[in-house]
């Protein structure tokens, strides 16, 4: 087994890294405060091949593998999870689903400007009804000649007010149950397609959700993405992947907590010497630390099974499941480090605290995760 990183790696890992430092620390505060989806930045890293970096360059993709992408991932959340949210959706949920079960067609109009920053991609699965009871899907779609009609509603749609384009998914066939979903590419500009009001969140309050409503919404038949009925499988597939981008994400949160935990640790005294002196403090940053490394073995060890082996579902949820109750517990440890200073806007870690937390609830809640990781298990 080799920890070692690859050269290309470590240059994606630092590439990540300097542009978030450097574009979008400087605006992470005040977009988090009047919840300004980040345009400009979305646009840049789409130039810089982060918003498609597991897509062939084929199609407009960066190529890279999923390691890149986990570390990719981290460092951008590191800074704004936000951020991190909006790249994971149109990589992994979006870009991902089209490339694996799109034709040349479909991938020419529509992958290539999602994986090349141009145009952005939204996931449509949950429902009012169907949130981790995702089989229930209400949303319908029937034929009408050469087009399918879609009717129904859509909820928790991240990028669901700047998309350009959906993955949705519709029941074509109710009597077959989730056997009976569709996938469909849907367009935005799409007759009877309603974006809600934009949701006004806790966290991640710079990446922009909002419910989508189909009201008679005309799609056309050839924009099926695989075949009719295959829609569960696709989303659940899909999924999977989305589950490593969001582990990653929540890495990226607990790693940001417990640097801003030591760095605080160093410059507060009490008691006439700095604080990180105290055993109190050092037995919560020990743990924050192993928090940390954890995360990231078990991110990573879901990347590589990804990349090498294909079946990687349960070390999908592991990693999300893990990632993000160690992004939740070293917010709140990092906010007890700074005291009263975590508390407020000054310092960054109550916003770690507000971002962690939809970590456990998107993309499968943990009780989600423990189901697929027990169904694993018992197989
Ligand atoms: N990978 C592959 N296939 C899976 C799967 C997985 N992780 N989980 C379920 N399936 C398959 C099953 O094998 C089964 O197919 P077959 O009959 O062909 O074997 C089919 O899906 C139905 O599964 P079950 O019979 O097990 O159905 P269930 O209702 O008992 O459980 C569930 C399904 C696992 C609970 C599923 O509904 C689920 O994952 N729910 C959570 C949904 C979710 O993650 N939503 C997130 C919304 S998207 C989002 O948050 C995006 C965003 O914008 C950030």
């Amino acid at each position: 087994m080799n920890f070692e990183f690859t050269e290309d790696q470590l240059a994606i890992r630092d590439a990540a890294k300097d542009f978030a430092e450097n574009e979008i620390a400087p605006s992470a505060v005040a977009r988090d405060i009047k919840a300004e989806f980040p345009e400009e930045i979305v646009k840049k890293m789409g130039e810089l091949g982060f918003m498609g970096m597991m897509v062939s360059p084929d199609w407009g993709g960066a190529g890279m593998d999923t390691v890149c992408y986990v570390l990719a991932m981290e460092e951008i959340s590191k800074v704004d999870a936000a951020v991190g949210v909006i790249m994971s959706v149109n990589n992994s949920l979006v870009c991902y689903g089209i490339e694996k079960w799109g034709t040349d067609e479909q991938k020419e109009k529509y992958l290539r400007p999602l994986a090349s920053g141009q145009k952005l991609g939204a996931f449509c699965l949950s429902e009012p009804e169907a949130g981790s009871d995702a089989t229930n899907q209400k949303t319908i779609a029937e034929k009408d000649g050469d087009f399918y009609i879609l009717n129904g509603m859509k909820n928790w749609i991240t990028n669901g007010v700047k998309a350009d384009y959906y993955l949705v998914q519709a029941m074509t066939d109710k009597a077959k149950g989730y056997k009976g979903v569709t996938t469909f590419i849907v367009e935005g500009t799409s007759e009877g397609f309603e974006r809600g009001l934009k949701e006004d969140k806790l966290g991640i309050r710079s990446s922009d959700t909002c419910s989508i409503g189909f009201n008679n919404c005309r799609v056309p038949k050839e924009n099926v993405l695989g075949e009719v009925g295959l829609g569960f499988k696709i989303a659940m597939e899909t999924l999977n992947g989305g589950r490593i981008g969001i582990a990653a994400q929540a890495l990226g949160i607990a790693s940001a907590s417990f640097e801003a935990a030591v760095k605080y640790s160093k410059e507060r005294k009490a008691f006439d010497e700095p604080i990180c002196n105290l055993q109190a403090i050092q037995f919560k940053l020990a743990d924050m630390a192993v928090n940390v490394e954890t995360a990231r073995l078990l991110c990573l060890q879901a990347a590589l099974k990804k990349d090498n082996h294909g079946k990687f579902a349960r070390e999908a949820a592991q990693a999300k499941l893990y990632a993000s109750r160690v992004a939740v517990q070293n917010a709140l440890e990092a906010i007890q480090v700074h005291g009263g200073y975590g508390y407020v806007r000054e310092y960054l870690v109550e916003r770690y605290l507000r971002d962690a937390k939809i970590t456990e609830i998107y993309e499968g809640t943990s009780e989600i995760q423990k189901i697929v990781i027990a169904r694993e298990v018992l197989r």
